[in-house]
């Protein structure tokens, strides 16, 4: 068996085709959505995602705003710029490009960002908000792969899903969406961490594997269940010679695509999976905040 390869990137073609059509309509209205992005020092990664997110506004119609701080902001002009983000009414929505720079206080910053403009989804109290259903943003990263699923025919509803990964911003907000009584949810959720001990155990069991746990094709084909529906969130920089790849890597996710692809009915690829969703959950999230300013 091959899988069915989930198209990422085509779904978030579409998924933004929706949101440029939106953008025109409160266009004529006057309103223009805005995404704002603060991003300290010079971490290349960092770099290039926000110029990612930041061609990704162009191509729907929104307006977008980066202010690049040196690695040595102190904490309080870091502040400063939230506030001024804040306040700005052009701006919808905006971000602090993580990770910071370890003298900064990653905490205080997030705390800061008005909820009301989180398209992150950072904040806890939108975090807080999750459970209830009652929430202004989705998490990006979380509601992408709720999208992938329902827009590639695989409902999670009454499948049992098993999350290799318990972080704050994928696996733990991702157990919460797929456990509510909601679309997009009314899943069976097993939370897997390091912590967990026989992993092939638990992912035997799963119609619905997610794996986000930053380690390079951790997960193989030997360890699924046949006919599962396999998302790789995991991004991984493994070196190759230059001879093979000119920047020297590639990416790769958490899975070993090979072996698994041998094995589900479904399975995203790394890169152009979960990726591309990321991006367009955010803008989706940015859209919402200059609706709801509306
Ligand atoms: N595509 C995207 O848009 C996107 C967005 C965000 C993240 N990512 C990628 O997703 C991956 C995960 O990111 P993250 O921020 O969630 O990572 P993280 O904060 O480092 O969390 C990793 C999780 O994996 C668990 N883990 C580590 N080793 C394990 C093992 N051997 N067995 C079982 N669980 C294990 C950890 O368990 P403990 O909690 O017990 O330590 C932790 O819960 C990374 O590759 C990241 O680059 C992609």
């Amino acid at each position: 068996m091959s899988a069915k390869i989930i198209d990422g990137k085509a779904i978030s073609g579409q998924i933004k085709g929706e949101i440029a059509e939106e953008t025109k309509k409160l266009k004529g209205k006057g309103i223009v959505p805005g995404l704002g992005f603060i991003l300290v020092g010079d971490d290349p990664a960092s770099r290039t995602y926000v110029r990612m997110k930041g061609k990704a506004c162009e191509a729907v119609g929104f307006h977008s705003v980066t202010q690049k701080l040196p690695p040595d902001t102190t904490q309080a002009e870091l502040m400063k710029w939230v506030t001024q983000f804040n306040l700005d009414p052009d701006i919808s929505g905006f971000l602090v490009q993580l990770p910071l720079p370890d003298h900064l206080d990653e905490t205080e910053v997030i705390e800061a960002v008005d909820p009301n403009k989180d398209v992150d989804c950072f904040n806890p109290y939108n975090v807080g908000r999750l459970p209830s259903g009652r929430e202004a943003f989705a998490p990006c990263t979380p509601a992408g792969v709720i999208e992938l699923l329902m827009r590639s025919g695989y409902d999670p509803a009454g499948r049992h899903v098993v999350i290799v990964g318990r972080s704050s911003i994928v696996g733990r907000p991702l157990a919460t969406l797929l456990s509510r009584k909601a679309p997009g949810g009314n899943a069976t959720v097993t939370l897997c961490h390091s912590r967990s001990g026989d992993l092939t155990y638990f992912l035997k069991q799963a119609d619905i594997v997610v794996a986000a746990i930053g380690s390079p094709e951790m997960i193989h084909g030997d360890m699924i269940k046949p006919g599962c529906v396999v998302i790789d969130v995991g991004v991984n920089r493994v070196e190759v010679p230059k001879e093979v790849n000119e920047k020297g890597y590639r990416l790769v996710g958490d899975v070993h695509f090979d072996s698994a692809r041998e094995v589900a009915e479904a399975i995203t690829p790394v890169p152009g999976g979960v990726g591309p969703m990321t991006i367009a959950m955010l803008l989706k999230n940015t859209l919402r905040a200059a609706q709801r300013k509306a």
